[in-house]
């Protein structure tokens, strides 16, 4: 069991969004070793059919499996939406852990509030985030805001300026006619913008499943006893699609930004 638990632990996303997923498994998890993955030649999933989102994800959580990983983290709402369910039956013994939009913890904050969920087209069709929306729109108003051009915005590195903003005011005034109460963060590429969309949005309130993905991952390892359990920093390795040294670059900027916030 120690070799199974020195092994690392994998994340996947469509491109450089799980990067905001993996710093806060830092954060939590310092002592274990993380491979992560991003798919960005294929990015964004968001607008492409669920059946393509569920065949990319099952091919590249395949090689992770092959690379060693000891547990798999979908930091992607888009593509655990569409792949998990599949993932799980293919793969009892490891543990599988997925996004889901941060809805729970915003409705139980803001109770009887409106709460702005963004995410991808995908990702709010999707029957997984259906039945999570009917779990609480007794305790809150839940507002669905697809926003299909965000994540591909912020694959090319915008992440400011009147472009960005200019898509935020589109997509976001149609539901701002009341304010709104929260706003959660159903994409793991948006973290990295949360400060635009906190000022666009007209509130501070905003939320993203980061931490609890990291909290109910530290739980599957222990539950399973592949915690490492070293007291040093484990390795962080970054591999990308894209096969460039840019792109990986970009996403250790990005995992050095959002490390300091
Ligand atoms: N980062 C992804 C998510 O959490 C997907 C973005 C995309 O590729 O469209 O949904």
């Amino acid at each position: 069991m120690e070799a199974q638990a020195n092994r690392p632990v994998a994340l996947f996303d469509s491109g450089v969004g799980g990067i905001s997923v993996l710093a806060e498994m830092i954060r939590r998890m310092p002592g274990e070793s993380y491979l992560y993955f991003g798919d960005s030649a294929h990015a964004p999933y968001g607008s492409r059919p669920a059946d393509e989102v569920r065949s990319l994800t099952e091919k590249h959580i395949a090689f992770l499996l092959e690379m060693g990983a000891k547990a798999i983290v979908i930091a992607c709402n888009t593509a655990t939406g569409a792949a998990i369910a599949g993932l799980r039956e293919k793969y009892p013994e490891i543990p599988i852990i997925g996004m889901e939009p941060a809805i729970k913890p915003a409705a139980l904050a803001h109770p009887g509030g409106r709460i702005l969920v963004m995410a991808t087209p995908v990702t709010l069709t999707s029957e997984k985030f259906r039945h999570l929306m009917s779990l609480y729109t007794e305790k809150a108003e839940i507002i669905p805001v697809p926003c299909k051009n965000l994540a591909r915005m912020i694959e090319a590195g915008i992440m400011d300026g009147p472009e960005l903003e200019e898509y935020l005011q589109e997509t976001l005034a149609p539901h701002l006619f009341r304010p709104a109460d929260a706003v959660v963060l159903g994409c793991t590429h948006y973290p990295f913008i949360r400060s635009v969309i906190a000022r666009m949005a007209g509130t501070e309130n905003i939320y993203d499943g980061g931490a609890g993905t990291a909290r109910e991952t530290e739980r599957r390892l222990r539950e399973k006893g592949l915690l490492s359990g070293s007291t040093v920093h484990g390795s962080v390795t970054i591999l990308n699609s894209e096969e460039n040294e840019e792109r990986i670059r970009f996403c250790q900027t990005l995992l050095a930004n959002i490390a300091k916030q």
